[in-house]
């Protein structure tokens, strides 16, 4: 069993820095518009360092999550710069340079066409859009040896499929545990016109991480049959399989998880060797008190565990499960979201100070 509470996300009044909400009917959207018949997209895959400046320079986070250069403390960097991860120097799969990867904002019934270019030097990769109905399209899937051959180094793949069903969706490699390294984005699909009611959004990508080099856990998981730890019943009750519970009774395969991110951002704790958390900065979501409420769209992007998600004292509205929307909003204090799962919420920002902070614990 392994559990942990993390505070994330602050909500702060507009001039402070962090992510800004996105209005899908204004100029927000720099490379689709409504309009467009098809919109294009190009996603460059790469390894890098968390921590590190253009791969150059160490950073370091002060106590108040202040990036700075390791050795040269008065050279400062904004997190944007910075690819941080928990805080922990590690090297990361990522789609340009971002993690996650850039959100692609999209329209309902345009035709989608992304390029896929493997930077990479010596891995294969190929890239699946979850959730999103390859209809005509096959081979569009991106599942890497069954739909298509893996993108090798050096050279791109292109995507073409229609945008069928609005809906939150996410694109993610689907080759071994490209996925846990950081290779993840969100894909969104707004309605065709203008609903009546619009909100402006936040997209929320939440991840499970940790601090080594994820192919060699996934061999030792497939290899001693934990991978799919559901399936095996007759084995987890003969105990000769270890698992961990996650918070919705699900089992996950018994993989080190050292920390949960949120839009690529966290903190690692470590309650043995308190020396040894981090104090990297954390994902900030603006919000205008004028605009009190906004739509969040939530994906599990992470590899091993359910993930619950509450922002104190606010409800959620839940407004759509895995892109489709409910007929009747449910109202829920938390969310459980498995792995790959999507869950839309409207929350009314409430607070009269200027600080909120969201609770998210696995
Ligand atoms: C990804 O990076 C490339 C190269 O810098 C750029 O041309 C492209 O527009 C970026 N993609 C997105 C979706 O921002
Ligand atoms: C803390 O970090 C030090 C140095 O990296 C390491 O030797 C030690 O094992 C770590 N302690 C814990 C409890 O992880
Ligand atoms: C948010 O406010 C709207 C309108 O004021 C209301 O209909 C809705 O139920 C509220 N949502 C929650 C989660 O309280
Ligand atoms: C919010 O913070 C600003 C400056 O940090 C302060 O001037 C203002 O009074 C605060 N507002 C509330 C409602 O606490």
């Amino acid at each position: 069993m392994w559990s942990c509470l993390l505070l994330f996300g602050i909500f702060l009044p507009y001039t402070a820095q962090g992510l800004e909400s996105f209005d899908p009917w204004s100029s927000d959207n720099k490379i689709c518009q409504p309009s467009m018949k098809t919109c294009s997209f190009e996603l460059h895959s790469d390894s890098a360092m968390t921590m590190f400046y253009k791969q150059l320079y160490r950073v370091v986070a002060t106590e108040d999550g202040i990036l700075q250069k390791y050795d040269e403390p008065d050279d400062k960097f904004e997190p944007e710069q910075i690819i941080t991860a928990d805080g922990y120097p590690k090297l990361v799969y990522v789609f340009n340079q971002t993690l996650p990867g850039p959100v692609l904002h999209v329209y309902q019934d345009q035709k989608i066409s992304v390029r896929i270019f493997n930077d990479f030097s010596t891995e294969s990769l190929s890239v699946h859009f979850h959730g999103i109905r390859q209809v005509g399209t096959p081979g569009s899937d991106g599942v890497g040896r069954v739909t298509q051959l893996s993108i090798l180094p050096g050279s791109s793949f292109l995507h073409e499929f229609t945008a069928f069903d609005e809906g939150t969706y996410w694109y993610h490699s689907h080759v071994k545990s490209q996925t846990s390294m950081g290779l993840v984005g969100a894909f969104i699909v707004h309605p065709k016109t203008k609903p009546q009611q619009t909100y402006k959004e936040f997209t929320v990508v939440l991840q499970d991480w940790q601090h080594f080099y994820t192919g060699e856990q996934h061999q030792m998981l497939v290899q001693s049959g934990q991978f799919y730890p559901n399936d095996l019943e007759s084995l987890t009750s003969s105990g000769t399989i270890d698992y961990y519970q996650a918070v919705d009774n699900s089992r996950a395969a018994e993989a080190l998880v050292t920390s949960i991110l949120v839009n690529g951002r966290g903190q690692y704790l470590d309650s043995r060797n308190n020396e040894n958390s981090t104090n990297s900065p954390l994902e900030r979501l603006i919000v205008q008190e004028s605009d009190s409420q906004y739509r969040i769209r939530l994906i599990n992007g992470g590899s091993t565990f359910s993930l619950v998600f509450s922002i104190d004292e606010h409800q959620l509205q839940v407004i759509a499960s895995d892109g489709v929307p409910f007929a009747q909003p449910v109202i829920a204090d938390h969310l459980i979201i498995g792995l790959g799962e999507r869950y839309d919420v409207l929350v009314n920002i409430t607070t009269k100070s200027n600080q909120s902070s969201c609770k998210l614990f696995v």
